[in-house]
């Protein structure tokens, strides 16, 4: 298949701005134009196409949601496992009637407060939306993109747009339009292309169907800013804090994540990666000498080491980070692992764990 690729970054003018020769008329027509890519991958979609696209947290690769044949196709292109169910973007809080019946003032609470943002809400879904976007469970989960070409895209498709993240299925995150390009090109129908993203990491997960509010994946709204916003505690799905033993894969039988795709092997770089975990300078330490006795053995090494608390730059560059060791042909990955238990660090901490299949050296 041949796949279109729009770059439609001028539809931010404000990118335009930053240009030494502004000129209005000439910002207004590129602009146009990039309306225009987007009006035509918009139709892409409505035909039953797919189309790759940026969002605030990471690329999606986005289909009618409600076209079970369309939602089919983005399983086969990424090769992703049947029963992980896809996101539902949609891009006014009005159009959420046509998923969920079930709106309470809590859920409308934490739409005023976070939409559009990176939070997804599972909640109860309506018989109108197919078995296969949701992975045959009776809970749709629901988010409202905060980037302006998504949220054009969406509207101009007039439809909710299933989207998981728009990688290989296995594959790092995509946050930049080349990672696109790279795992879905030929594979696609289109790849809208914007600027990097802004976050780095996907949405928080947030299931609003039990009886507590409870976190199934962590991302930059924190269970601290939920519990902020409706007044109730909020609880993490027991299965975050499992780390999972590498050596035996054992995981408890009662630990199964409730969020489908949480239970897969995540993210994984080419290379072999180990987490070094604890006191900053051992961490420091340690790394440097693995690094030197690798090295001596002819092996490639990359380092993954954040200022400490730097957590929503490691958010930014983590997935990146693991992409460009891959190009540069790393054998082994040593990341230093961050200190927060709670929050955005451990949000990031989750996307490490997975990226590593759970090999940590504590020192
Ligand atoms: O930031 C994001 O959320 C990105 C962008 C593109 O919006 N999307 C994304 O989608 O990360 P994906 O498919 O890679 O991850 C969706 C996660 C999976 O872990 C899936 O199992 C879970 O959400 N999920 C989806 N529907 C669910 C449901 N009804 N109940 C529980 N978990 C659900
Ligand atoms: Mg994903």
């Amino acid at each position: 298949m041949k796949t279109k690729i729009y770059d439609v970054r001028d539809l931010n003018k404000h990118n335009l701005e930053q240009s030494i020769i502004y000129d209005e008329a000439e910002a207004n027509a590129k602009v146009n134009e990039a309306l225009n890519k987007i009006d035509e991958a918009a139709k892409i979609l409505v035909n039953g196409g797919l189309v790759a696209f940026p969002t605030e947290t990471v690329y999606g690769l986005g289909a009618n949601a409600m076209d079970p044949e369309a939602v089919a196709k983005i399983y086969e292109a990424k090769g992703r496992p049947g029963d992980n169910p896809l996101i539902v973007h949609i891009a006014r809080a009005s159009n959420i009637g046509e998923l969920t019946p079930t709106l309470t003032p809590k859920i409308i609470r934490l739409i005023d407060n976070f939409w559009p943002g990176p939070l997804t809400i599972v909640l109860k879904k309506k018989p109108e939306v197919p078995d296969i976007t949701t992975g045959g469970l009776d809970t749709v989960a629901i988010r409202m993109p905060d980037d302006p070409i998504a949220l054009e895209l969406i509207k101009k498709a007039g439809c909710p747009i299933a989207a998981p993240s728009a990688n290989l299925s296995g594959r790092p995150s995509p946050t930049r339009g080349e990672h696109v390009v790279t795992d879905l090109d030929g594979k696609v129908d289109a790849i809208l292309i914007g600027n990097d993203c802004r976050i780095g990491i996907e949405s928080t997960v947030l299931d609003m169907t039990g009886a507590v509010p409870t976190i199934l994946r962590p991302g930059i709204i924190t269970a601290e800013n939920i519990e902020a916003a409706i007044g109730e505690t909020v609880v993490m799905d027991p299965a975050l804090n499992q780390r999972m033993d590498a050596s035996n894969g054992d995981e408890d039988e009662n630990l199964i994540p409730r969020a489908p795709g949480m239970k897969y092997a995540h993210y994984a770089p080419k290379a072999e990666m180990t987490i070094i975990e604890g006191q900053i300078d051992k961490v420091k330490k340690e790394i440097q000498r693995l690094k030197g006795l690798n090295e001596g053995l002819g092996l490639k090494v990359g380092v993954i080491l954040f200022e400490e608390k730097a957590f929503i730059e490691a958010a930014h560059e983590f997935f990146a980070k693991l992409r460009a060791m891959d190009d540069d042909g790393v054998d082994l990955i040593l990341a230093g692992a961050l200190s927060e238990q709670d929050g955005v660090g451990f949000a990031v901490m989750n996307r490490m764990l997975k990226s590593a299949g759970y090999h940590i050296a504590k020192v």
